[in-house]
């Protein structure tokens, strides 16, 4: 007898090109499924199950000296089929008759608490929202990520211990950000692996409380596993899409972050993404969720894997992987998806089961992993437990660290500067122009829960004693130039005019990739006329992903060019602060800008980094052609000098290296080859925080050589003009290592150099002698 009634004969199937699709949520999978979805979307009020005085009091779930995978286990096995596949999607619905509340899996922390059930006032009706991860990797400041995390993961324990919210949530996303038409590519931490790999396990460690912790503070869940990297991109849905991988690229650029999250941070959950790669649906993928999760990156005993939403059902439409929706998740759970954020399992488990596709223990395999990670956060075990006294006054006072400020300041990259900013005390009046200027949520950019308040840069400049004229000009992608004149007209009574515009949500987004990488609409046409007046003009480039500025890179009368990203509540402040020269700029770009036609020379589907044929290779590491800023790139308002402490070529016997003990390090690679040092002086008179980037590049092992690549990073702070300080990058043995064919991580004797940003200003040579060395084997894909 079937418990629910099928939604498959609700569902019409859908092609694998989202032409005929409802955008307005989540793409076609809400329009597609509108029965299935209300379940899935639902927010619940969090109760903990009561081990003192509940049904469950005398059972092995609510005794604290067994394990949580014991406990976990214990509880599981008091289900009846019925109840244990109730509990399998992300709207778990408890055991009523065992007082188990129902539990919602599905919350979000990107930058942020994002997704919880926010009273509309008072107590808990707003949550600091920071800027998002692609400004705050702008920073090259690591203890700033993971200061971020754990004010997240205070916030949202306050959320949930008030019954808001849960104690899971499916952050962060560590996608690399490969193509620049992506439009999530604002949610990740850029474009290199390094930086990814580091936001990862910062970002995670603080969500969870430590490395491994007693108690988890909350269970961080690594997003999207793997190859995710694009929407919607000329008509190829996200749910459909099927990317061609290499087995060399996919072990050097598509998954290190998910080992670094895996086995170094410890997370507890892993997402599988919507697509595909190399025919296999990712949530359907034994070789992903198995053979590499489990079997290579050590992925925790009781981590559990949850499909992105819908991504379940997705392995039948429209994949066509699976014949039908139960098949799809018979598949996906024997291939290791534990939970569906969706209704598939629980609509349908039963019809596989009784077709003999699946036994109990299959299904029981996922809730006790999510359940024994409940039971490691507290969840059972009553108010007396860590985190448990965390309440709103929390949420106050971490907001009022003002930390979300703090990010928005040393994410900031200013990308050209003729020395106009900061702006002289001489300018008494600005004019505040462009489609940025006035904004309220684009400053969340996306996943935002509601702010305390929203500092735009016209609210910033209104406070100032600037006299402060306002004109929108344009909006971000309008042909009309009914606002030009009005903005003109401003700018012609002021000292100086800002223009704020580039991109938002409106233009790249969630289920929506660009096609076109210019600046959309008239700004440039505006920014033009207004460069004419010939005053001083400030451009801020606003949004995630990069447009093309190279015309005002080139236009003498712009100058200065500002990328701000989405900077949160406090954006508008900072930005204010740093063109006035309160504070100064010291981000990076974490994404290469390329000029306009690198989006239309090949296809953004094309998943091979390497140059060959039209695609021009792919990230700073492989791209042939001129970007217009590189990765990396990023200004300061003061000089800095910076000098090489040695010229001497180091020697290392690969042998040797790996041998040695490694005390404090878990795996040999992680260890310290050798510390990149430099002495840092800040030449001109300006305060200003310094940051490095520090690359290495070889012609060690085979062709084809990457220009470069990333392997430490650092951020100084505060040196005042004639100031030094000592710059001190530790590159570990693993950084240096390339990737062969078969994907695995190989130590190559031959020359290397490390230099120092993208100017090479301290250059350091060593040589790896002895035989090459494989780090880490690369298993094969049997699947595909
Ligand atoms: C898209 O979906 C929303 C929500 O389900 C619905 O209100 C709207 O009518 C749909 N639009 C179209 C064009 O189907
Ligand atoms: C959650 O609790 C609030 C009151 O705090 C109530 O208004 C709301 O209906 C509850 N929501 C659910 C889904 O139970
Ligand atoms: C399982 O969930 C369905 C749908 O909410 C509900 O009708 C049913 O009573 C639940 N079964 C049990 C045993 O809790
Ligand atoms: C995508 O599909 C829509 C609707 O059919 C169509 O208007 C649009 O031109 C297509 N876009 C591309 C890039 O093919
Ligand atoms: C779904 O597909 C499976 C595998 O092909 C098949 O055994 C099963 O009968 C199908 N179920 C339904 C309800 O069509
Ligand atoms: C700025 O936007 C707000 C709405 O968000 C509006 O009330 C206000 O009038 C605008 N300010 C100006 C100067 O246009
Ligand atoms: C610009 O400002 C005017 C007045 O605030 C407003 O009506 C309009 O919606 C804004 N956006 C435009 C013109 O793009
Ligand atoms: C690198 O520097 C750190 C101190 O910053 C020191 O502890 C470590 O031993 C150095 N490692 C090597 C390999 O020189
Ligand atoms: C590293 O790159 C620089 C600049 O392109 C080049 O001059 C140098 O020869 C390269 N070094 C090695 C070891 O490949
Ligand atoms: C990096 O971030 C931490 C935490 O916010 C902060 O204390 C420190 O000053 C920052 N470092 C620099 C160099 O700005």
């Amino acid at each position: 007898m079937r418990t629910f009634t099928t939604a498959a004969a609700l569902v019409a199937l859908l092609p694998t090109t989202i032409a005929q699709a409802n955008q307005s949520y989540q793409d076609y999978n809400v329009a597609a499924n509108p029965d299935l979805f209300p379940l899935c979307l639902q927010l619940l009020n969090t109760s903990f199950p009561d081990c003192t005085n509940g049904p469950l009091s005398n059972t092995l779930v609510c005794d604290q000296t067994a394990s949580p995978h014991d406990r976990a286990s214990g509880l599981v096995s008091l289900f009846t089929f019925e109840e244990l596949v109730n509990n399998t999607g992300n709207t778990g619905l408890g055991v009523p008759r065992l007082g188990l509340p129902n539990y919602q899996v599905w919350g979000e922390a990107l930058h942020g608490v994002g997704r919880a059930n926010f009273p509309s006032s008072g107590d808990f009706s707003w949550a600091t929202s920071f800027p998002m991860p692609i400004n705050t990797m702008s920073a090259l400041n690591r203890t700033l990520i993971h200061q971020i995390g754990s004010i997240v993961s205070t916030q949202l324990r306050a959320f949930s211990n008030a019954g808001y919210g849960g104690v899971d949530v499916y952050s962060p996303n560590i996608n690399t950000f490969r193509h620049p038409v992506w439009g999530r590519g604002q949610e990740t931490p850029g474009e290199d692996v390094h930086l990814s790999s580091v936001f990862a396990y910062e970002y995670i460690t603080a969500l969870q409380g430590g490395v491994d912790p007693e108690t988890l503070k909350i269970i961080a869940t690594a997003k999207h596993y793997a190859g995710y990297d694009i929407e919607s991109w000329n008509n190829h849905s996200r749910l459909g899409n099927d990317m061609q991988i290499t087995q060399q690229e996919l072990s050097e650029y598509y998954t290190p972050p998910f080992l670094v999250a895996v086995r170094d941070a410890k997370v507890r959950s892993v997402m599988c993404s919507y697509n595909s790669v190399n025919g296999v649906p990712s949530c359907s993928n034994s070789f992903f969720l198995q053979t590499l999760l489990r079997d290579t990156f050590e992925f925790h005993e009781d981590g559990y894997v949850s499909g992105d939403c819908g991504a379940v059902y997705n392995v039948w439409n429209p994949h066509g992987y699976a014949a039908n929706e139960s098949a799809a998740s018979a598949d996906s759970i024997l291939a290791g998806t534990d939970i569906d954020c969706g209704t598939s399992y629980q609509w349908h488990l039963e019809d596989s089961f009784e077709d003999s596709h699946l036994s109990r223990s299959d299904i029981e395999r996922g809730v006790i992993r999510l359940y024994a990670n409940l039971v490691q956060a507290g969840y059972f075990d009553g108010e007396d437990q860590p985190y448990r006294d965390i309440s709103w006054q929390d949420v106050i006072a971490t907001d009022e660290w003002n930390i979300a400020y703090e990010a928005a300041v040393e994410g900031t990259v200013l990308l050209k500067n003729d020395g106009t900013l900061p702006l002289s005390s001489d300018i008494r009046t600005v004019a505040v122009i462009g489609p940025w200027a006035n904004v309220t949520t684009e400053l969340q950019g996306n996943y935002f829960g509601p702010a305390p308040y929203l500092i735009n840069l016209l609210n910033a400049f209104q406070e100032s004693d600037l006299r402060v004229l306002h004109a929108n000009g344009t909006a971000i992608n309008s042909n009309s130039q009914a606002g030009f004149k009005a903005a003109l007209k401003a700018a012609r009574q002021a000292d100086a005019i800002i223009f704020a515009g580039g991109i938002d949500n409106t233009i790249e987004a969630e289920a929506m990739d660009r096609e076109d990488i210019s600046w959309p609409g008239n700004q440039l046409e505006l920014i033009d006329q207004l460069s004419q007046l010939r005053k001083p003009l400030i451009v801020l480039q606003m949004g995630g992903g990069q447009v093309d500025s190279s015309s005002l890179e080139s236009n003498d009368n712009v100058n200065a060019l500002v990328w701000g990203g989405y900077p949160g509540q406090s954006g508008g402040q900072a930005l204010f602060d740093i063109i006035t020269g309160k504070r100064a700029p010291a981000g990076r770009l974490v994404v290469t800008q390329y000029p306009a036609e690198y989006a239309l020379q090949f296809p953004a589907i094309d998943m091979n980094l390497r140059p060959s044929g039209d695609n021009p290779g792919q990230t700073y590491m492989w791209y042939t052609g001129t970007p217009v800023y590189e990765f990396g790139h990023g200004l300061f308002y003061t000089t800095f000098e910076e000098q090489g402490d040695s010229t001497e070529t180091r020697t290392f016997n690969i042998q040797d290296l790996l041998t040695g003990p490694h005390p404090g390090y878990d795996y040999v690679e992680q260890q310290t080859l050798l510390n990149f040092t430099a002495t840092i002086t800040n030449t001109g008179d300006r305060e200003s925080d310094y940051t490095a980037i520090v690359y290495v590049n070889t012609t060690a092992g085979s062709a084809p050589y990457p220009n470069k690549w990333l392997v430490g990073f650092d951020r100084l702070g505060a040196l005042e003009g004639g100031d030094s300080q000592t710059l001190t990058v530790p590159v570990s043995i693993g950084s240096v290592a390339r990737t062969d064919e078969q994907g695995n991580r190989v130590l190559y004797p031959g020359r290397y150099e490390l230099a120092l940003n993208n100017d090479r200003s301290v250059v350091i040579s060593f040589d790896l002698e002895g035989e090459e060395a494989v780090l880490l084997k690369w298993p094969e894909d049997q699947s595909s």
